[in-house]
């Protein structure tokens, strides 16, 4: 079978950023280290007035096109995925398919266009659609733009705050990438939960301390799924793992969770078991909390072992190194993890071609999906062609009045005036209401 996956991706960070633990805690009354070490958070980015989703995600799209040397004619398809949408019909992609046409002579009147929604899960929901479009030989030789933008706020006050971010990822997919193949073996952990939803509303109704725990049920489902098809996961078999990063401190969660069940059975355990004893098994218990209770003291242990350390700092670590910087881009937040792995294996020098990664997205309301994905041949060069850290280090450092008036400004209730705080060039811009309350914009050189 042909290989399908992600050929090059860029990403665009909006250009703003707050600082949670110099400018954002001491506001809060917060002890900073709340942000850095609970959270595992720095920064978070926003959006300058003249940028939204649909800039972010044309910036980003038109910069990929650019590096690729694409024409409209060579894009089949515009997914879009966003949680953060200001329509309830028109989709994003039409919006952003426009802006790319006032650059160039062509249009993508052929391509087809839609917007997918559930929660953060939605851009992997609309790679796994691009892929499967490109393998059901349906492409007629055409790459599929697969781009999650979001603007992730949370209202004032929410606990969310400190989490919130805004950016977008475009990805362009294809058959035989040279970035990385998707494995067509997929789990999935999926359930009616409400621990975050936005019944048309634009800030989350969210109970944080219950969306960890369904965060973590079902991706241990998607997991045990995931196994069902393509056979047992151990701890080295993928180099990285790239999860769906809210804040790193869920991964962390997350990772030591997903260690116990990939080491279960293995060597690894056995060599542990001398320090901390064998994983504690369902039937040697009598009642559920007593083998809950015994869980919970095997986790404790298990976090302090040097064997987790090494691996966590392997395997996990790496994936956060973006996100801890920008804060949770919702549908991109899984997409920024994949590629911080990816620098850090170009930062070493590491020869990964061939090798795998395990990806796990994840959405409220909610589910999880877990599948594996095969660096390509010529995922250096990619890796060489992007610069997503001079771009955080150049985004403009707000005050904590900035960023509530940057709020107010993307506040859909609000929509308040406000200066930009950086200069546009060479990118779209937000540029007002049309006739017909529809949003409006341009290209600036
Ligand atoms: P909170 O009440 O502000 O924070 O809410 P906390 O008091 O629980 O502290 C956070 C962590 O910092 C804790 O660590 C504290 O111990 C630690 P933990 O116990 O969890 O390991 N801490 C400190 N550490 C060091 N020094 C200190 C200190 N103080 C505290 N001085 C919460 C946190 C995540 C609930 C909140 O930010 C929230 O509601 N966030 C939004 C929801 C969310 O992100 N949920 C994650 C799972 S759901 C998901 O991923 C989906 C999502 O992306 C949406 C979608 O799919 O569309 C959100």
């Amino acid at each position: 079978m042909t290989a399908v996956g992600i050929d090059a991706v860029e990403i665009w960070t909006g250009k703003l950023a707050l600082d949670l633990a110099e400018t954002f805690a001491p506001r809060k009354g917060d002890d900073p280290e709340k942000y850095t070490k609970g959270l595992g958070l720095y920064e978070s980015s926003f959006p300058d007035a003249y940028e939204d989703i649909v800039t972010m995600g044309a910036n980003a799209a038109y910069r990929l096109m650019e590096r690729k040397d694409l024409d409209p004619e060579d894009v089949g398809r515009i997914d879009v995925a966003t949680e953060s949408a200001f329509d309830n019909s028109k989709p994003v992609s039409t919006y952003i398919a426009g802006c790319l046409e006032e650059v160039y002579d062509d249009d993508f009147h052929h391509a087809n266009k839609g917007e997918r929604k559930f929660a953060c899960i939605a851009g992997t929901q609309s790679l796994d659609d691009a892929c499967n479009w490109i393998r059901a030989g349906r492409n007629r030789g055409r790459g599929a733009l697969v781009i999650a933008s979001d603007t992730a706020l949370y209202a004032r006050g929410d606990a969310g705050e400190a989490t919130q971010g805004a950016g977008a990822v475009a990805m362009w997919v294809t058959e035989d990438p040279s970035l990385v193949e998707l494995s067509t073996e997929q789990g999935y952990g999926s359930a009616d939960e409400t621990d975050f939803l936005k019944p048309n509303q634009q800030f989350p109704s969210v109970d944080g301390k219950r969306s960890i725990q369904v965060y973590l049920a079902r991706m241990r489902e998607a997991l045990v799924d995931f196994e069902s098809v393509a056979g047992k996961v151990g701890p080295e078999d993928y180099a990285y793992a790239p999860f769906h990063t809210p804040y790193p401190g869920m991964v962390r969660k997350a990772a030591l969770l997903a260690y116990r069940h990939t080491i279960r059975g293995t060597e690894v355990e056995d060599a542990l078991a001398d320090e901390i004893g064998r994983q504690p098994r369902r039937a040697d218990f009598a009642d559920e909390e007593a083998f809950d209770a015994a869980i919970r003291d095997y986790m404790d242990d298990l976090k302090e072992q040097p064997a987790y350390h090494e691996w966590y700092d392997t395997h996990i670590e790496p994936t956060l190194a973006v996100s801890e910087r920008v804060g949770n881009w919702y549908t991109g937040s899984v997409h920024l993890a994949r590629m911080a792995a990816l620098y850090h294996a170009a930062e070493a020098d590491r020869d990964l071609a061939g090798e795998k990664l395990l990806v796990g997205s994840y959405g409220s309301g909610a589910q999880a999906e877990i599948h594996a994905e095969t660096v390509q041949d010529g995922w250096r060069e990619e890796l060489d062609a992007l610069s997503i850290f001079d771009r955080i280090a150049e985004r403009y450092d707000l005050s904590f009045e900035e960023y509530e008036q940057v709020h107010d400004r993307h506040n859909h209730e609000k929509q308040s005036e406000l200066e930009p705080f950086t200069t546009p060039e060479d990118e779209f811009v937000f540029d007002g209401w049309g006739p017909m309350n529809e949003r409006k914009y341009r290209y600036v050189e």
